[in-house]
């Protein structure tokens, strides 16, 4: 037989010769190695074909992928015990947890599902944790994720009292020790936690790597789930969707697979207990397989795409803004895409902005309101009012995003609101046959020079109507916000140079860039990268005789150091040096490839 055929376009990452020493989620995608240096409308093209492996079938022995056969069985299994809790509620509760954008989708599940059991008037059973509490929803907050001891804490705090628990944590890249720590928690107290591993990983490419004071790493928490899960105490769902398009991003597959399976399984256990419908392995691949056509359906709109990352790009270039203003569960994922901005381009918070209707009151979130931490809290369309729309000119791209179920009188009139300031207003538009509020919606596509609408035919249940339009609205607007920071320059081939060091992943991840395009060894990649960090071009004992933690402490609220630390590498020039040439060449891939020229 003969074996695998790895060249095949996209396929190389499989190899094991590819990047070898990285696990999936870290591999570069050989699909978009010439990202940064593509039109808006090969950009989108090339996260399609992206996008597309999240759905590849396993091939020959290759590790197993979504809609594998294991995959499938652990799905229907966990889906059973959902449906256990759903059926005697009383004491129990299912919980979902992670960091950064997976405790976003997190909120954004619990809160759905909450939502579906109101609707047939059961009380709520789901909780969501995200690593840094409700700030991390729209901010970043990256250094939390490195404590599992915070994580056990989150996690005793939300089931106190209880006496069932399935607990699911999601880590994309088998990595955050706040992760680490529950699921390590849960599996000391079988009698009352159910622990649900969901990844992207295969297990042995988890994260070997101790966190002070921790006795355990993600590595050989992963071997206990195993060992558990040969008599189903616990599950480990870890199908592979292909390395992100932007390295390491795993906002954007990683994020769509957890959403889709999460949603996949909550799905069924709801039908099961709510409309008799039985958990079946045809019915968790059909619902799978929805999604891939939500998928497919959402890439037929390239030339829309297209239209709206070359408008976002041109906002961007400009120093100017992009502004989602969004309803129901299509505006949070408006706000999750803006909020993961900032650590994965560097971006400032004004760059690209979300605001929903009727503000924290429709989020419902654990902590409420957060509008007194500051401006970027401020999430509600008054807010837009207040402070965005007076100073909007027409460098700004503006992007509604709505549905043809909500006030679309309301879109009508904040359309009409932000087109006194700029033409540059576009709309994200998804309805369903025969449900078409067609005069009001005529005069929306008046107003904009370009309308992305999608028609969707109604299914069985309205609730997998509304998981479609959100992973549909979730793969455009990651477009978007991507495309258009490619477009800006802040991507080198297609990596995030311009990234925030503070977590210890995000520190080794820098350190592992910094060696790839410098070509110097480990040691002065990190002298070169803590150099930058405290911004020193002599570094004294006691800053290098410190712990990881101690680095992405100081590195928070620092701008460009990757980027600074790379120009001393190539350059040999000091700190103030690397400043002035970022500062004459703010394009970074630009700035990066002079360099690499004259290196
Ligand atoms: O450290 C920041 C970050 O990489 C985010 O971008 C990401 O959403 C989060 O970590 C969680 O990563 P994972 O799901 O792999 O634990």
């Amino acid at each position: 037989m003969a074996g695998p055929d790895w060249n095949r376009t996209g396929w190389e990452w499989e190899s094991p010769d590819y990047e070898p020493t990285l696990p999936v989620s870290e591999k570069s995608n050989p699909l978009t190695r010439d990202i940064d240096r593509a039109s808006a409308s090969s950009i989108v093209k090339m996260l399609q074909a992206c996008d597309a492996q999240m759905f590849q079938e396993e091939a020959g022995r290759s590790c197993q992928r979504l809609l594998s056969d294991q995959v499938v069985t652990t799905m229907m299994e966990v889906a059973k015990r959902a449906e256990l809790i759903l059926k005697d509620p009383e004491d129990s509760l299912v919980v979902l947890s992670g960091c950064g954008t997976s405790g976003r989708l997190a909120f954004l599940l619990a809160s759905g599902f909450n939502k579906e059991l109101r609707k047939v008037n059961q009380s709520p059973i789901y909780a969501y944790i995200i690593a840094g509490g409700d700030r991390a929803l729209f901010s970043s907050r990256e250094a939390p994720e490195d404590d599992p001891q915070l994580g056990v804490l989150s996690l005793q705090k939300v089931c106190e009292g209880k006496k069932r628990v399935l607990f699911v944590g999601i880590s994309c890249g088998f990595s955050a020790p706040f992760v680490a720590g529950q699921l390590d928690f849960c599996l000391q107290h079988p009698d009352v936690y159910t622990p649900v591993l969901i990844g992207f990983n295969p297990a042995h490419q988890a994260r070997d790597e101790h966190m002070p004071g921790c006795s355990f790493t993600f590595y050989s928490v992963v071997q206990r789930m195993q060992e558990f899960a040969t008599s189903q105490k616990a599950f480990v769902i870890n199908p592979v969707v292909g390395p992100e398009a932007i390295s390491g991003s795993s906002r954007m597959k990683g994020g769509s697979a957890t959403k889709i399976l999460l949603e996949v399984i909550l799905s069924a256990a709801h039908a099961a207990t709510f409309s008799h419908t039985a958990i079946t392995y045809k019915g968790i691949l059909q619902h799978m397989r929805v999604y891939e056509t939500t998928a497919n359906k959402t890439y037929a709109q390239t030339e829309a795409i297209t239209a709206l990352v070359e408008a976002a790009g041109q906002s961007l270039r400009s120093g100017r803004s992009v502004c989602y203003l969004g309803w129901g569960s299509l505006a949070l994922l408006a706000l999750i895409d803006a909020s993961e901005c900032h650590p994965t381009f560097g971006a400032a918070y004004k760059d690209v902005r979300g605001f929903i209707s009727g503000g924290y009151r429709e989020l419902n979130n654990n902590e409420g309101a957060l509008t007194l931490l500051g401006p970027e809290f401020g999430i509600s369309h008054e807010d837009f009012l207040h402070s965005f729309l007076p100073s909007l000119n027409e460098q700004d791209t503006v992007l509604l995003i709505y549905t043809h179920s909500d006030d679309v009188s309301e879109v009508l009139k904040l359309a009409r609101r932000v087109r006194e300031k700029t033409p540059n207003l576009h709309a994200v538009y998804h309805q369903s046959d025969g449900d078409i509020a067609a005069s009001l919606q005529d005069d929306i596509n008046k107003l904009c020079p370009s309308t992305l609408k999608i028609t969707w035919s109604t299914p069985a249940s309205g609730c997998l109507l509304h998981m479609q339009w959100e992973l549909s609205t979730k793969l455009v607007l990651n477009a978007v916000s991507t495309g258009a920071y490619v477009l800006k320059g802040k991507i080198y081939q297609n990596h995030m140079i311009d990234m925030q060091v503070t977590n210890s992943k995000l520190y080794r991840r820098a350190k592992r860039l910094l060696q790839k395009l410098s070509g110097c060894p480990e040691p002065r990649c990190e002298e070169a990268l803590l150099k930058a960090v405290y911004q020193m071009d002599k570094l004294p004992k006691d800053i290098t005789s410190s712990d990881v933690t101690t680095h992405t402490g100081a590195a928070t609220n620092r701008t460009q150091v990757v980027p600074l630390a790379l120009v001393c590498l190539l350059t040999g020039c000091s700190l103030t040096e690397a400043k002035s040439h970022l500062k004459q060449q703010p394009i970074i891939r630009e700035a990066v490839a002079v360099i690499m020229d004259m290196a």
